[in-house]
C-alpha cells in the first residue's frame, strides 16, 4: 500500500512537473517588427502598445514572467523566412508577435504552421492569414485588409461618386485593399476606371498624380502607409488635386501621420476600426496611460499592440501560462469579448477580430469619428477551414 501510495505521488509530481516549469520560467515572445523603414513608426507604436498591456499586468500573463527578443523585419519580404526562423529556431520563443508588412506576414504563417509555434499578428491585414492559411494556433489582433476597404466603397458609393482611381503600393496590402473597395463601389453603382499602383516602398507618385488628372475620376482610393502617406497626402495637395478630386483610403493614410502631414491631410474622410475621438472611458484610460509611458499619443497601431496582449493574455491565464495547451488557447480567446480602446470585439473561428469599422474625418491633429460606416463587419475568411 506504501508503495503504490509512493508511485502514485512520484506519478503525480511527473504529471505536474511541466505545467511547474512553465509557470516558473519565463514565456519568450518574439517581436518581429520593422523598426527601419517606410513602415518604422508603426512597429515602434505596436511595441509600445503590447508593453503597456503586459506593464498593468504586472510584467505577467498567466502568472508568467515575459522576456522579449527583437528582429527588425525591415519590412522585406525576401529576409522574411530567415527572420521568422531565428526567433523559433536559434532563439526557441514561445510565441511570436508580428507583423506590420502583409508580404512578410504570409512567411511568418508558414513558418508558424510548420514548426506550431503560436503567432499573433498585430496588423498585417493580409487576407491569407485568417483565410488558407488560417489555424488554430495564428490569431491576428488588427484586421484584415478586406475590412475597412470595403467599408470605404459602400461610403464612397453613398456619397454619390461614379468613378474612382485607385492608386497602391504594389504587393499583397494594395492589391487586396483595392479589390475590397472596387467590390463595394461597383456594387454600390460606382466604377473603377483606373488602377494605379508602385513598387513597395517607392514614393515617387508624381507621373501617377498626372495620370489621374487626365483620367478626372469622381474620387480617388489609395492604399498607404507610414512614411508613404505622409509624402503621398502631401504630393496629392500640391499637384492642386485636393481641392477637386476627394481622396479616400482606409485610415492607415492619416493614422500617425497627421503631425507631419499637418494641412494637407485636413477634412479627408477614412475607414478604420480606430479614431482619434472615441471619448469612452476605456479608450480614454488608455490613451492617458500610453502618453504617460511613451510620451507619444496612440494610433491604431498602438491599439493593436495592446490587443495583442491581450489575446495573449486571455490565452495564458485560460491555460494556466502553458501555451502549449493551444485547443484550449484558442477557445478562451474564441469566446472573449476582447476590452479593446477600438471598442470591445469578437474573434471569428477564423481568429480575425469582428469589428465596427468608423468613418473618420480629419480636423486639426485629429481622426475624429463621425460615424459607424460598418457595424460588426466580418472578414469573408476565404479558405479557412478549421
Ligand atoms: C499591410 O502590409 O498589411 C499593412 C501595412 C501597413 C498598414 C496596414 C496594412
Amino acid at each position: 500500500m506504501k508503495q503504490f501510495f509512493r508511485i502514485t505521488v512520484l506519478a503525480a509530481a511527473a504529471l505536474a512537473a511541466p505545467l511547474a516549469m512553465a509557470q516558473g520560467s519565463k514565456l519568450k515572445v518574439g517581436l518581429m517588427l520593422p523598426y527601419t523603414g517606410t513602415y518604422a513608426a508603426l512597429g515602434v507604436a505596436i511595441e509600445n502598445g503590447f508593453r503597456l498591456y503586459v506593464q498593468e499586468q504586472g510584467g505577467k500573463l498567466g502568472g508568467r514572467e515575459i522576456e522579449f527578443v527583437k528582429v527588425d523585419d525591415e519590412s522585406d519580404p525576401s529576409k522574411a523566412t530567415d527572420n521568422v526562423n531565428k526567433l523559433v529556431k536559434r532563439d526557441n520563443v514561445d510565441v511570436i508577435v508580428g507583423t506590420v508588412h502583409s508580404g512578410v506576414v504570409a512567411a511568418m504563417a508558414k513558418v508558424a504552421r510548420d514548426t506550431g509555434t503560436m503567432l499573433i499578428v498585430p496588423n498585417a491585414g493580409a487576407g491569407v492569414v485568417t483565410g488558407a492559411m488560417c489555424a488554430p494556433h495564428i490569431f491576428r489582433s488588427s484586421f484584415s485588409n478586406w475590412q475597412p476597404a470595403y467599408a470605404m466603397g459602400e461610403v464612397a458609393a453613398k456619397k454619390g461618386h461614379k468613378t474612382a482611381v485607385t492608386i497602391t503600393h504594389k504587393y499583397a496590402a494594395g492589391d487586396e485593399s483595392v479589390g475590397a473597395f472596387k467590390e463595394a463601389f461597383e456594387k454600390g453603382g460606382g466604377k473603377v476606371v483606373k488602377q494605379l499602383s508602385l513598387p513597395f516602398p517607392g514614393v515617387e507618385f508624381q507621373a501617377l498624380l498626372t495620370e489621374i488628372a487626365a483620367a478626372k475620376p469622381d474620387a480617388v482610393y489609395t492604399f498607404f502607409a507610414g512614411g508613404a502617406a505622409v509624402k503621398f497626402v502631401k504630393d496629392y495637395a500640391t499637384a492642386g488635386l485636393k481641392k477637386g478630386i476627394p481622396l479616400y483610403g482606409p485610415g492607415f493614410l492619416t493614422d500617425g501621420t497627421l503631425e507631419a502631414q499637418g494641412a494637407d491631410a485636413e477634412g479627408l474622410f477614412t475607414t478604420l476600426h480606430y479614431g482619434d475621438s472615441l471619448n469612452t472611458p476605456r479608450d480614454n484610460a488608455f490613451r492617458l496611460a500610453y502618453a504617460k509611458a511613451f510620451k507619444l499619443q496612440p494610433d491604431v497601431y498602438a491599439v493593436q499592440g495592446y490587443d495583442a496582449g491581450q489575446v495573449l493574455g486571455i490565452g495564458l491565464a485560460a491555460t494556466k501560462g502553458d501555451i502549449s495547451k493551444k485547443a484550449d488557447f484558442a477557445a478562451a480567446v474564441e469566446k472573449t469579448r476582447i476590452d479593446s480602446p477600438r471598442g470591445a470585439f469578437s474573434i471569428s473561428k477564423a481568429h480575425n477580430p469582428v469589428q465596427d469599422i468608423y468613418l473618420r474625418q480629419v480636423v486639426g491633429k485629429e481622426n475624429k469619428v463621425i460615424g459607424v460606416a460598418s457595424k460588426g463587419l466580418t472578414d469573408p475568411a476565404l479558405g479557412c477551414k478549421m
